[in-house]
């Protein structure tokens, strides 16, 4: 039997990257999974190629930063699958700049998809999962917000405000039976990092102790211990990082 058979899982910007991964990962143990991302394409795409694969899939296109989108994408996952186990908040964009020369567009746009947003999506998830009495919040954050990084004030801060969230979604649903986690990814290979170029990564990947960029698919696999039932693990923040704790 599969570990998640029947169980329903929405993933936040999983049309592409680590969302997708994960995505993937929770449909290989049986989830049927709603791929869910600002980027419609992208949404129909990665469900096409799920679909083809022989698992079950959804593609509702959302922008997390939109109440209204968000609303009707809950509502849809319900009208079809009648229930939502695991909610992945995945979602994310980084505006790099030095602190002096950070403009206010660029704090304001990374805190409202990054933080924001998991309010705006959990909410609603939430009061499905409470009539449940049973459901999985799964955030992912970033070793930035654990440890700060230099040219990301506003991403550390979103992703640290995501981990504080995590911890205080975990105490106020616990008597429900739901739990709330954080997996905090190192340097992880996706459309995000190619876009520092070869030699800042190369740079990076000298002072990771395992010597590599993370996968995907390593974050993929973080989630799903998160996700699995009968977990008496909440409030966590599993630091997926190569080992590298700067
Ligand atoms: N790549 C890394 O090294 C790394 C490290 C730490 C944390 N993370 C986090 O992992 C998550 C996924 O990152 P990734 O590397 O796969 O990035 P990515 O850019 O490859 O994918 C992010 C996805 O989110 C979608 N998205 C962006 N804004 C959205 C919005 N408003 N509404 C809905 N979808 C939206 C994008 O369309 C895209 O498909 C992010 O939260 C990121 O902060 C990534």
């Amino acid at each position: 039997m599969s570990k998640l058979a029947d169980q329903v899982a929405i993933v936040t910007g999983s049309g592409r990257g680590i969302g997708r991964a994960i995505a993937h990962s929770l449909m290989k143990e049986g989830a049927k999974v709603v791929i869910t991302d600002i980027n419609e394409e992208l949404c129909q795409q990665t469900t096409k190629e799920f679909l083809e694969e022989g698992g079950q899939a959804m593609a509702i296109a959302c922008n997390v930063t939109n109440t209204e989108s968000v609303k009707a994408m809950v509502e849809g996952v319900v009208a079809k699958w009648g229930r939502i186990d695991v909610l992945v908040n995945n979602a994310g964009i980084t505006r790099d700049a030095l602190f002096m020369r950070m403009t206010e567009d660029q704090w304001q746009a990374v805190i409202d998809t990054n933080l924001t947003s998991a309010f705006k999506v959990a909410q609603p998830v939430l009061k499905v999962m409470s009539k449940q009495r049973s459901g999985r919040i799964i955030n992912i954050a970033s070793t930035t917000g654990v440890h700060g990084n230099f040219g990301q004030v506003n991403y550390a801060a979103a992703k640290a405000g995501l981990i504080g969230f995590t911890k205080t979604v975990a105490l106020e649903y616990a008597s429900r039976n739901i739990t709330a986690n954080a997996v905090a990814p190192g340097f992880i290979d996706t459309a995000m990092t190619q876009a520092l170029g070869e030699e800042i990564i190369s740079k990076f990947v000298e002072k990771i102790p395992l010597k590599r960029m993370g996968t995907p698919e390593d974050i993929a696999a973080a989630v799903l211990f998160f996700a699995g039932p009968g977990s008496y693990v909440t409030g966590q923040v599993m630091e997926v990082n190569g080992g590298l704790y700067t």
